[in-house]
């Protein structure tokens, strides 16, 4: 997510963006900016890279007034450059954006017919030439931007200023977060509150719909139509570190907790409900003709691995396409059969990841297409590929793949959709609903992440035990795997993913009074079988915790706990049940007092062998 920042008062505003952007830094970013009115006329300053960058340009070329916006830019749209960093200008007027326009490229082009020329790739550019478009048409600013924000679809947090307007910031917001610092003669906007705390810890929020004018004498909120809403200012209380994390005590929480937002700002732009398909524009570079891949070969590493596994089944069930999985690790040594009739499909979250790397070195090598489903824009492994699908995660700070997890296995059902559309493998109105269980997801999820109280009390109690086993089948057996991985790696105790039916052979040695099993067990068709595993494990004096849509009695009756989710396409089964797993994986190691967002011996992307 972008950071945004914006003041209006008597101090110089430069040094007010910048250090308020500082506070942002932790959102991850790649370019950023700062644009303030210097005697009626706006200037602006942009730099690729980081903080330092833009305050080294700002020393050699200082910039006066005190009215500005500033923003760090997390590249979505078009890869990081100066002239791709916000703010955008466009006339008289100058904007900075965190968030998604879905309809840019109409609205662009509407604007291009009008003789518009555009600077940049962004989708954020199109807000500033409408608002200047509106004025050229005689509406004043106000009215002009509101226009504008009107024609907008997409999640966004806008804020803007005018030239020879020394007087008021707007600023107008949908999906993503917009806080108003309140202070003496002198007002703040921003993203998050970390930016505004040295300056004022009273707030207002804006709700979605919201547009706020910004004086220094005082803040007015209204609806984008200009009625009057009331958002009582609240008292801030968290200390500035508290506050980078929006609150929750660790990246990890709050991480977990955004994953709504991470898919719907994944979906967005690419969903076409009425068609029962999916707008994938960034795959043309692959071509149109996807019956010429007789073969996808998905490859990553650690978690980014487990969704390939889960990409397996929804791409062999939705695109009727042989599918292979490998560890990029394994794939770069094993000289693979890779060649033209090959897509190999590499996701990773930093796109950093060595083994990833040289396993699509290795393919582009071999002849096969590349397509990189990455969460960081212009990173190694998407620049090395032909084709990119983007996950809109946001910056994923916690060392443990939570958001981006699920991002990647999102990003494979609008893959897996596409292409089975493509191939003609399923009709409009199979679409329709595939598409349509889709968008219901991010809803599925914030009731999914009710049950944290009840995780909270069952990681407690079995927070002591020295082993874990995760069972489950079909495409769940790899949200096993994920979720012995997150336990694994944030509270330090041994655990191991198992496929359900494979228990038999093995594993139900382990089976005691001791080893809690955690089994996945969404009402599908294999229900019966693993419930027939679960009296195996109980029969033995497994303790057995289970994540189900399907709570039974006969279930009640030899779980010793039961985590309910809600139910979901099977096909999306594995994103919801991801949910408790990272949650209890939280909450154990809370109970262990282990360095939850930074894990011992672990790196967030392993560039090296
Ligand atoms: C996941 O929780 C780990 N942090 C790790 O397994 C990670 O998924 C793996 O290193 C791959 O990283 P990437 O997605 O950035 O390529």
């Amino acid at each position: 997510m972008c950071g945004i920042m914006g003041y209006i008062g008597e101090q110089e505003a430069s040094r007010i963006l910048v250090d308020g952007l500082r506070r942002l830094e932790y959102r991850g970013y790649d370019s950023a900016g700062v644009a303030t009115l210097v005697n009626g006329s706006i200037e602006v300053r942009r730099a690729v890279g980081k903080l330092d960058n833009l305050e080294s340009l700002l020393r050699e070329d200082p910039l006066a007034g005190s009215i500005g916006i500033g923003h760090t830019r997390w590249a979505t749209h078009g890869p990081p450059s100066e002239e791709n960093a916000h703010p955008h200008r466009a006339g008289q007027v100058v904007v900075i954006h965190n968030g998604i326009i879905e309809n840019f490229l109409e609205l662009k082009e509407e604007l291009v017919a009008k003789g518009r020329t555009f600077q940049s790739e962004t989708d954020t550019e199109v807000i500033s030439q409408l608002i200047d478009e509106h004025m050229s048409e005689g509406l004043d600013f106000t009215a002009a931007a509101q226009k504008a924000v009107k024609q907008l679809e997409g999640s966004f947090a806008i804020v803007t200023f005018c030239h020879g307007d020394e007087n008021r910031l707007l600023t107008f917001k949908t999906a993503t977060p917009i806080v108003i610092g309140l202070g003496e003669g002198e007002n703040f906007v921003a993203s998050d509150v970390p930016a505004i705390l040295e300056h004022t810890r009273d707030v207002l929020f804006l709700e979605d719909g919201d547009m706020a004018e910004v004086t220094r004498e005082g803040v007015k909120v209204t609806t984008f139509d200009g009625e009057p809403v009331d958002r009582p200012s609240k008292k801030i209380t968290w200390d500035p570190i508290t506050a980078q994390k929006g609150g929750f005590k660790h990246f990890l929480l709050k991480e977990i907790n955004e994953q709504p937002q991470a898919l719907i700002d994944t979906m967005l732009g690419r969903i076409r409900q009425e068609e029962g398909d999916v707008s994938l524009p960034e795959l043309d570079s692959l071509g149109s003709d996807w019956s010429k891949f007789e073969r996808i070969y998905l490859t990553a590493c650690g978690t980014a691995w487990h969704a390939c596994l889960v990409g397996k089944f929804l791409l062999e069930e939705m695109a009727r396409i042989p599918v292979d999985v490998d560890y990029a690790s394994e794939l770069r040594y094993r000289k693979p059969i890779l060649g033209p009739e090959t897509l190999l499909v590499a996701v990773s979250q930093s796109g950093e990841t060595a083994d990833t790397l040289a396993a699509v070195e290795e393919a582009a090598a071999s002849g096969s297409k590349v397509l990189s489903i990455c969460n960081v824009v212009d990173a190694s492994i998407p620049r090395k590929a032909d084709a990119v699908l983007y996950t809109h995660a946001g910056p994923e700070i916690s060392v443990a793949s939570t958001k981006a997890f699920t991002t990647q296995l999102t990003s494979l059902y609008l893959l897996s959709l596409h292409v089975g559309r493509a191939l003609g493998r399923f009709d409009e109105k199979a679409g329709r609903d595939l598409v349509h269980d889709l968008v219901k997801l991010p809803s599925l999820i914030e009731e999914a992440l009710t049950s944290q109280k009840q995780i909270a009390k069952i990681a407690k109690k079995y927070g002591h035990a020295s082993d874990f086993l995760y069972l489950g089948r079909g495409i769940n057996y790899p949200i096993a795997l994920e979720g012995a991985l997150k336990l694994k790696e944030i509270s330090y105790i041994h655990a191991e993913g198992y496929p359900a039916g494979e228990m038999k052979h093995g594993p139900i040695a382990l089976i005691d009074e001791q080893l809690p099993v955690v089994v996945l067990l969404p009402r599908d068709p294999m229900y019966p079988k693993t419930l027939s595993n679960l009296k195996e494990v109980e029969a033995r004096g497994g303790r057995i915790i289970a994540i189900t849509d399907a709570p039974t009695p006969e279930l009640e009756e030899i779980a010793w706990e039961v985590v309910t989710i809600p139910e979901a396409n099977h096909l999306l089964a594995p994103i919801l049940l991801s949910i408790p797993l990272q949650l209890l994986a939280y909450f154990v190691a809370i109970y262990r007092g282990t360095d939850v967002d930074q894990p011992r011996n672990l790196a967030k992307s392993v560039t090296v062998e």
